[in-house]
Order: C-alpha cells, then sequence, then structure tokens
C-alpha cells in the first residue's frame, strides 16, 4: 500500500482558515485549542455554506410537493443519499439510510431486526468498551426479548484478543455481535474485516459503530462484508442530527419499519398501510434535510483532502501527545501505543480530578472532554470513574499537542505537593 503523503504545514493552515470557529477566543481570552473532536467536530465553510444555500434558495420538504422548490430538493437530498453510498461504497443508494444520528441507526436496527429475530435465550456479543450507544439498545432488546447481552472484556494493553472473539463467537454462538470500530475513549481499533468474517462463521450478523472511525479512514462497506454499519454527521465535519444507518439490501427489506408515519408508506387505509420500499421505509416523517445536504458536504470535504492523510495527520498528533504524557510522573495513559489507536489520548492523573484537569486546561484555551464519555462499563472495568480525553483531528496541529503536554505538565506540577514532575526522557 502506498504511504499518504503527509498534511503539510501550509495545507494545516488553510484548512484551519476553513474553519472559521477555530479564530475565536476562549472564555478567559485564550486562543482555542480544540482538542474534543472525538465528541463532536467543527464544521468548514463548505459545509455551512451547502446548508445556508439550501435554506436560502431552494428549500421545500422532499418527496411530497409538485413544484420547483420541492423537486430541486428532492434532487439534492437524493444526491447526498449517492454521496453518502460512495463514501462507504455501499452497493446502491438503497441501502443508506437517513437517521438522527449513530444512536438512532442502533436504535432502529435493536428495535426492528432484533424484535424480529431474537427471543429468549439468545446472546447478542458486544464488547466492553463500548459508547452507551452500543450497550442500551441491547439491554432494553434483552428485557423485551429476554435475550442475553455478553460483554468481551479488554486485555490489559487495551487492545482486544481476536482469539478470545473467536473462542466467545463458538462457545456462545451470537445472533448478534456488535462492536465498534475504534473505541472514544481507547483509541483502539480491532481487525474490523477478520472479526466480521470470523462472525460470519457462526452466522452471526454484524453491527459496527463506525462513529469514530467513519471521519477518520476509508470504512468501504463491501470490502469489510459488514451487514450493519452506523455513524453521525456531527464527528465528521457536518451537521447535528444527521447519521447513517448502512444495511445489506436484503436485510433491511427483512426488517419491518420501526417508525410510522408520512413518508415510509405506499398506501394507508382505515385497515392498516403498506410499507414503502428502501430507504423510505425507514425514513417517516419529514427528513433532516439541510443536514442531509450538510453530511453530503462533509463526506466530499474530508473526500477532497482524502481520509488517509488525515489519519496519518492525527497520527502523527497522537504520538507527540503520548510520548509527552508517559514521560509525566503521575500520568497514566488509557490506551494502545500510538501504532495500534486513531487520534485519541485518554489519561488519568493521580490525585488530580478529570474535571478538574479540564477546567485548567480550559483556561488556557484547550478544550478536552472528562468524565466517563458514555462508557460507564469501560470505566467501570478500568476501575476508573472518570478520565481526561484529547482527541484530534485534521485542523489540529503538533503545536497544539505539544502545548497540551506542556499544559498537563503544569496542571501536574500545581497539584503535586511532593516529588519529581518529570521522569529523565
Ligand atoms: C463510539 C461512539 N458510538 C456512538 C456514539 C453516539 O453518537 P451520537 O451521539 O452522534 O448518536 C458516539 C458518540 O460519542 C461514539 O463515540
Amino acid at each position: 500500500m502506498n504511504t499518504p503523503s503527509p498534511l503539510s504545514h501550509a495545507e494545516v493552515e488553510k484548512i484551519r482558515r476553513e474553519f472559521p470557529i477555530l479564530q475565536r477566543k476562549t472564555a478567559s481570552g485564550a486562543k482555542l485549542s480544540f482538542l474534543d473532536n472525538a465528541a463532536s467536530t467543527q464544521r468548514p465553510t463548505s459545509v455551512i455554506d451547502a446548508m445556508s444555500e439550501c435554506y436560502l434558495r431552494y428549500y421545500a420538504n422532499v418527496h411530497r410537493g409538485i413544484h420547483t422548490l420541492s423537486e430541486e430538493t428532492t434532487a439534492a437530498y437524493e444526491e447526498a443519499r449517492k454521496t453518502l453510498a460512495n463514501f462507504i461504497n455501499a452497493s446502491s443508494v438503497q441501502e443508506v439510510i437517513f437517521t438522527a444520528g449513530a444512536t438512532a441507526s442502533i436504535n432502529t436496527v435493536a428495535r426492528t431486526w432484533g424484535d424480529q429475530n431474537l427471543s429468549e435465550g439468545d446472546v447478542i456479543l458486544t464488547t466492553i468498551a463500548e459508547h452507551h450507544a452500543n450497550i442500551v439498545p441491547w439491554h432494553q432488546l434483552a428485557e423485551r426479548t429476554g435475550c442475553k447481552v455478553i460483554f468481551l472484556p479488554i486485555e490489559d494493553d487495551f487492545t482486544f484478543s481476536t482469539d478470545l472473539v473467536k473462542e466467545y463467537l463458538e462457545r456462545f454462538r451470537p445472533k448478534l455481535f456488535a462492536f465498534t470500530a475504534a473505541s472514544n475513549v481507547l483509541g483502539t481499533k480491532p481487525p474490523v474485516a477478520r472479526w466480521i468474517s470470523l462472525a460470519r462463521s457462526v452466522d452471526a450478523i454484524t453491527l459496527v459503530d463506525g462513529s469514530q472511525a467513519a471521519p477518520h479512514e476509508t470504512l468501504d462497506v463491501q470490502q469489510l462484508d459488514a451487514d450493519f454499519v452506523v455513524f453521525s454527521g456531527h464527528k465528521m465535519c457536518g451537521p447535528t442530527g444527521i447519521g447513517i444507518l448502512y444495511g445489506k439490501q436484503q436485510l433491511l427489506d427483512s426488517m419491518p419499519p420501526f417508525l410510522g408515519g408520512g413518508g415510509m408508506i405506499q398506501r394507508v387505509s382505515v385497515e392498516g398501510f403498506e410499507t414503502a420500499e428502501l430507504p423510505d421505509k425507514f425514513e417517516a416523517g419529514t427528513p433532516p434535510i439541510a443536514e442531509a445536504i450538510g453530511i453530503a458536504a462533509a463526506a466530499d470535504y474530508l473526500t477532497r483532502i482524502g481520509l488517509d492523510r488525515i489519519a496519518q495527520h492525527e497520527h502523527t498528533l497522537c504520538q507527540i501527545a503520548d510520548s509527552g504524557l508517559r514521560l509525566i510522573d503521575d500520568v497514566e495513559v488509557i490506551g494502545p501505543h500510538p501504532c495500534d489507536k486513531g487520534g485519541i489520548v485518554s489519561f488519568s492523573l493521580n490525585s488530580v480530578h478529570a474535571h478538574d484537569i479540564a477546567h485548567q486546561l480550559d483556561s488556557l484555551g484547550i478544550a478536552v472532554r472528562a468524565g466517563h464519555h458514555c462508557t460507564m462499563p469501560l470505566h467501570r472495568a478500568m476501575k476508573k470513574t472518570s478520565t481526561t480525553r484529547a482527541s484530534f483531528y485534521l485542523y489540529n496541529t503538533p503545536e497544539e499537542a505539544e502545548q497540551f503536554v506542556s499544559a498537563i505538565e503544569a496542571v501536574q506540577n500545581k497539584f503535586a505537593k511532593t516529588g519529581r514532575r518529570r521522569r529523565s526522557r
């Protein structure tokens, strides 16, 4: 495979100018360093312009009106679906459902495929490192059907053992294996294609939570052979309120609709209703129209720059932050070596609460996330109540990664009462 050319300093500076919000200062008057991208990213002007253009020039409801604005909006909405289908290499646009986000996508699968196919005694396999969005819908499904949710543990080095995956698949014979393509806390990236093929060998359906992967690397759903893949627009430079549910056509066709209402029917009578074809079947009500146009503009933007180059850039920043943090006394980096993870660095600092760290960093203009990051089972397994997380994206710079490390060192100096502050290099 060819190594992608790194994003040059000049390119990153140009990218930064495309994100006007990055020019602002924080409440303390400090220059903003936005390192909270795993929670939600910022948007470039091309995304904001595409959405403004929709509202300013042609907006109307889709699939309904026989008039110019509705036809133009419908064309733009369906064009957005094509862009997303290309973004993940779906074999047809019917396989791309617009939802309100990754959470809504997972809930759709749980309420439709899950309710239809699982019953008492069946097993759903997932991992302990999942976001609550990929846990709670399965607990709810278990409450409704009597099925069981089994959690794959994490290894001491914060990676997963594929041998254990194989063992669990053979031992529990799950009907569904739902796992994240990249942990939002550890950054750990399992071998997705391998896990899917192992799941297939025991006839398990797979759901890949691509929320932390799709914004950073190519997710080719055909190459992966995934059954379901979900992700959100707001984590990939797109708008909030929109996400994708990819599903293999045969599966989506076999599933009942989730929400009922306008748009998802062929016909309604006093006796009942007939469901529309894909993808409309899963898009009841007025969909997030400008948001679909926005997520397509975001996919175009990321594709223009190159996801492989973005991933490489984040990897460089992650390496600076990760290796710098490991040199500070009392810092425990929570996650594997940078080679085995995406652009996320989580850590804890002995005797300093994560919220205090985040407050201190905010006073320096650095935005990070502190808490359990919607991964309480993972934190419990690690015997932690909270961690601090820095997450990088294409517009972050090596200087920001270095400044972040220095800031943590300053926090450590401020809070620690005794002892040497930094290990010798
Ligand atoms: C790994 C992962 N999955 C799912 C979600 C849920 O995404 P959303 O809140 O956009 O539905 C998140 C959000 O942080 C996430 O990081």
